[in-house]
């Protein structure tokens, strides 16, 4: 098996340089697909990276939202995500038809929308924001600005109340950090009374109280790094915990558990399908492709650019 993972990383890594493609990872990829990927990054990370990366081919070992956001941002590059079937299912909350309904509902209401969306939904966008600048996007709007924040109630609530904001939400949520238990962490507080307690603002409202830092993964990844504690549990995907422990070996990462199963942590199954063994087939055959229409991504491209600009300024 090692030496077979061994033969496969070898010819990913030659297939990448002939066919000049880059490997871009998210932090809840499998370890191996991290090792391997030139770049691991949050959302906000990957859409920078395919807009600037001047490799022909990007392969996205994330979800089928990245991958559309990469193509969007790139529609000269191919994109490659190793399983099609690699969705989301906060994305899948918010279907674009419905979500044209609601948004025609309030016409005098800018759109916010969370990256984790369907190419559709952001062509009925003005601005796009991922975890780790929704909060200064919606602070960049004048405090009379009526705003509708989709498809996540969870971020959306937490920048709500950090802002004093009234953002009208839409009701989705992501199946992963919906199942973070408040009972089980405090459990986890009694086993480790020393430990801080890390999560991602895609948690309920009930765990993000008892958090001592909420981000995103990156934010999640950087404080624990900075901080000078020593244990830390960690209530997002669990495949974070890879970098987590490869910056940081002499700390302890503890992954929160999910509430309704005897899982030790808590992992989300459509990244998961990404596998080494589909990346290695994606480069070989070129396939499967993400493909988005010219006139979405006419219509899409703008209010991820706004949000690239947006973050640039900030230094984000
Ligand atoms: P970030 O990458 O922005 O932390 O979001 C996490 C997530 O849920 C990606 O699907
Ligand atoms: Fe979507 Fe949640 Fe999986 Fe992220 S963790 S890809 S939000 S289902």
């Amino acid at each position: 098996m090692v030496e077979k993972n061994l033969e496969i990383i070898e010819a990913i890594n030659k297939f990448k340089k002939e066919k000049n493609a880059i490997i871009l990872a998210h932090y809840y990829q499998d370890a191996d697909i991290q090792d391997i990927a030139d770049f691991v990054g949050d959302s906000l990370a990957l859409a920078q990276w395919a807009a600037k990366t001047d490799a022909e081919i990007i392969v996205l070992c994330g979800v089928h939202f990245m991958g559309e956001t990469a193509k969007i941002l790139s529609p000269e590059k191919r994109v490659f995500v190793p399983d099609l079937n690699a969705g989301c299912s906060l994305a899948d909350s918010c279907p674009a038809d419905q979500f044209k309904e609601f948004v025609e509902k309030y016409p005098d209401h800018k759109v916010i929308s969370y990256v984790n969306t369907t190419a559709a939904v952001k062509t009925l966008t003005d601005i796009v924001v991922t975890s780790t600048n929704a909060r200064q996007i919606v602070e960049s709007f004048p405090p009379e600005t009526k705003i509708i924040f989709a498809p996540d109630k969870n971020l959306g609530n937490y920048i709500n109340s950090v802002t004093g904001r009234n953002m009208l939400l839409w009701e989705g949520a992501c199946h992963v950090h919906e199942q973070f238990s408040l009972e089980k962490i405090i459990e986890l507080k009694k086993q480790y009374p020393e430990a801080l307690v890390l999560a991602h603002p895609e948690c309920k409202s009930v765990v993000l109280k008892i958090a001592d830092h909420i981000g995103s993964t990156a934010s999640l990844l950087k404080f624990a790094t900075q901080s000078d504690k020593k244990q830390f549990i960690v209530a997002t995907e669990s495949g974070i915990l890879h970098e987590m422990q490869k910056n940081n070996p002499e700390k302890q990462f503890i992954p929160a558990p999910p509430n309704d199963s005897t899982c030790a942590c808590n992992e989300c199954n459509f990244m998961k399908l990404n596998t080494l063994n589909k990346l290695y087939n994606c480069l070989k055959y070129e396939t499967p492709e993400i493909t988005v229409s010219k006139e979405v991504i006419e219509k899409a491209v703008k209010p991820i650019q706004r949000m690239l600009e947006i973050s640039e300024k900030l230094g984000l």
